[in-house]
């Protein structure tokens, strides 16, 4: 039974022998980087070979024949080239549904839409084509922890050029991103919590059609995966104030490569977002303030009853149903922050207080818990007293017992 693979494996070995490739054999001899790196391209294992990109004959072994202009031979590729060259074959659909049923075929479509495509096709080189992003004679499949497209090797791939301030300077754009990005939110879930969830680059700005979010755009793309503060945002008096001002949504009050976590300093005090257009004493200015008010409370209570709990917990008492409570508790915190997008007290202050509530339960909880144990402590204390008095009692009835007839004072001496 076992030996039957092996069987079929002698018997179609020499049909499926690969073709003579003249290319691979001298340029490997030869030591050539591009052939060296050959063996982890993905289309060397899918058949390909150095001619399917450069034309000329791989079944020649003459250098001269092999390399003639004759037999197609281009050469070297121009960088302008490279995007026409990899669409003869990933714009075909025929051709790439025969090896992958649900490959995509309209990356050159969306790349000549793109500001790199764009550029690239009025003559300017230092945009990204193809290679830029995927290698050339390594290039792995997308999935590939090694592919320099993956999320988390993605970053420093756009930053090769985008973080390059010479590379830059002619097109006076920001080359801050990747530095910004590294400090993020985003990228903290992306490589620290390995949370393939959170946007990488490309998550933001397409994967081909790397153009930047227009400004009405803006709060869709954080949308897509923000959907319930979108939500809150899209019916606030914000959204239609903003895009009348020209001011793009999220990113006014959180930036657009570098989000940091959010907290209530950025309602009130010198560290407000709402500062940049309401004044302090302005009823919206107040109502900012009002709400990191309600907010900033009800995380103190939650962070005293978690003490509180955690107290009870560690000396062995049963809490478990108010440790569930106080998780509702927090999640309604969770809430609040999100509710703030309402732009509107009312919206906040409902759940402030039934998190105010809830904490206010769990933190009784916890104190009654610890009551207990100081009662039961006390309990066993007055036991323990009562044990040992009792055991020195004993003692000493004992030792009145054992001790021998007292011998009167000076018997013995001299
Ligand atoms: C017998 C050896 C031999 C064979 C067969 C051969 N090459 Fe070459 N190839 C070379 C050498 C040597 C050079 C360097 C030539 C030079 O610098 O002028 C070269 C250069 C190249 C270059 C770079 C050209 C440039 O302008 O810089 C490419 C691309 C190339 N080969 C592709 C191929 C392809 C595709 C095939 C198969 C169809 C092939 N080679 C077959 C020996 C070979
Ligand atoms: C998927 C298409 C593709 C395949 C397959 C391919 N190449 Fe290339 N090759 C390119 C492109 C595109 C460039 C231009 C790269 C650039 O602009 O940096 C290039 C550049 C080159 C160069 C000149 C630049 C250099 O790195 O020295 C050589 C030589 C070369 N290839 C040889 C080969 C050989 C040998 C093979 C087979 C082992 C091969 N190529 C397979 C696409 C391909
Ligand atoms: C600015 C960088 C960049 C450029 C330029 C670029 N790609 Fe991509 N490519 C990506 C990213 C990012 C992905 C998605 C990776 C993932 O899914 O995690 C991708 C995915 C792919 C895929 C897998 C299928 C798919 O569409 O998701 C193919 C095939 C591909 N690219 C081919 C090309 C071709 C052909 C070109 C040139 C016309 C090109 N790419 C230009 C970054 C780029
Ligand atoms: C001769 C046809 C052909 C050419 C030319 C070609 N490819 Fe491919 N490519 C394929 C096939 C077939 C596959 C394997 C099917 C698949 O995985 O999508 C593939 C796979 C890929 C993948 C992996 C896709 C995935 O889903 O992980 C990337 C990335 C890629 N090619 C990029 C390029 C780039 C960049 C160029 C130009 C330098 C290029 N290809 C030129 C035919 C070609
Ligand atoms: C080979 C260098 C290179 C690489 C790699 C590269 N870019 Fe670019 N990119 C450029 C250049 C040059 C421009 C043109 C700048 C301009 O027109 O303002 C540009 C333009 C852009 C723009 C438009 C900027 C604007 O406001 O005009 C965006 C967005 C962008 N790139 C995103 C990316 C992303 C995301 C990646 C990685 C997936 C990436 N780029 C990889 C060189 C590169
Ligand atoms: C969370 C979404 C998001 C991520 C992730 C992201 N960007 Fe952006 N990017 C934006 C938005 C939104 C803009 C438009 C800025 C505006 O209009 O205020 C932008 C603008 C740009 C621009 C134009 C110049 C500028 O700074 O305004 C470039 C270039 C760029 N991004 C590159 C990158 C690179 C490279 C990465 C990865 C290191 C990246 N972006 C990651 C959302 C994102
Ligand atoms: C591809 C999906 C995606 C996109 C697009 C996206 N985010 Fe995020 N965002 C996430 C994920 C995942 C997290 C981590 C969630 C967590 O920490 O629980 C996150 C975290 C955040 C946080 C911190 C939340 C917290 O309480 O820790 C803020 C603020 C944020 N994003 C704002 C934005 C803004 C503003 C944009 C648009 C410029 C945006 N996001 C675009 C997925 C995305
Ligand atoms: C006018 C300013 C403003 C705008 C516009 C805005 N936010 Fe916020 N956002 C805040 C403030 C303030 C907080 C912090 C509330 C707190 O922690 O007390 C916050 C918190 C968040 C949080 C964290 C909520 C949590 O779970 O802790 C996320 C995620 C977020 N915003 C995403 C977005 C997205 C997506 C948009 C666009 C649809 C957006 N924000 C628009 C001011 C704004
Ligand atoms: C880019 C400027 C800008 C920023 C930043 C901004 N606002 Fe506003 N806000 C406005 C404008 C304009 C209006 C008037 C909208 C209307 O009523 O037509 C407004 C209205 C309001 C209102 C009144 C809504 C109503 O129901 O009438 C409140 C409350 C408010 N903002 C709170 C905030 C808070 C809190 C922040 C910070 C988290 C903030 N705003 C940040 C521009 C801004």
């Amino acid at each position: 039974m076992i030996r039957r693979p092996a069987l079929l494996l002698l018997f179609l070995l020499p049909v499926a022998a690969p073709a003579k490739d003249s290319c691979v054999e001298c340029h490997t001899a030869m030591e050539s980087a591009p052939a060296l790196k050959f063996s982890k391209d993905v289309h060397q294992r899918r058949g390909f070979s150095c001619a399917d990109c450069h034309g000329g004959d791989r079944n020649a072994d003459d250098q001269d024949a092999a390399m003639s202009k004759a037999k197609g031979f281009r050469g070297k590729i121009a960088r302008a080239a490279v995007p026409q060259l990899c669409a003869h074959c990933h714009s075909d659909a025929n051709l790439m549904h025969k090896y992958m049923p649900q490959q995509r075929v309209d990356q050159y479509e969306l790349y000549q839409t793109s500001v790199h495509g764009k550029r690239i096709a009025s003559g300017d080189g230092a945009v990204a084509n193809c290679v830029d992003c995927h290698s050339v004679h390594d290039i792995r499949e997308v999935k590939d922890p090694q592919s320099p497209v993956h999320p988390l090797r993605l970053p420093e791939t756009c930053a090769r050029c985008h973080a390059d301030a010479a590379h830059m300077a002619k097109y006076k754009i920001p080359t801050n991103q990747f530095e910004e990005y590294r400090k993020s939110v985003h990228w903290a879930a992306l490589a620290q919590r390995g949370d393939l969830s959170a946007p990488s680059c490309a998550s933001c700005h397409g994967n081909h059609g790397a153009t930047p979010p227009q400004v009405s755009s803006v709060a869709a793309v954080c949308g897509n995966c923000h959907a319930l503060v979108e939500d809150l945002y899209s019916k606030s008096p914000h959204q239609p104030a903003f895009a009348a001002m020209g001011a793009a949504g999220c990113v006014t009050c959180h930036g657009n490569h570098g989000v940091r976590l959010p907290s209530s300093a950025m309602l009130a005090g010198d560290k407000s977002v709402c500062a940049q257009c309401h004044t302090a004493d302005s009823p919206e200015g107040k109502a900012a303030v009002e709400m990191a008010g309600m907010i900033n409370g009800l995380n103190a209570a939650l962070k005293n009853s978690d003490q509180v709990l955690r107290q009870a917990a560690s000396s062995g008492m049963e809490v478990s149903e108010a440790m569930l409570r106080q998780q509702e508790a927090h999640a309604t915190l969770v809430k609040a922050r999100v509710a703030v997008h309402a732009f509107r007290v009312t919206a906040v202050s409902q759940l402030a207080q039934s998190g105010l509530a809830a904490a206010a339960e769990t933190r009784r909880a916890g104190e009654n818990a610890l009551k207990e144990r100081d009662y039961r402590r006390m309990g066993l204390g007055v036991a323990l007293l009562a044990i040992l008095a009792t055991m020195a009692g004993l003692w000493l009835a004992l030792r009145a017992i054992e001790r021998p007839p007292q011998a009167p004072a000076g018997a013995g001496r001299r």
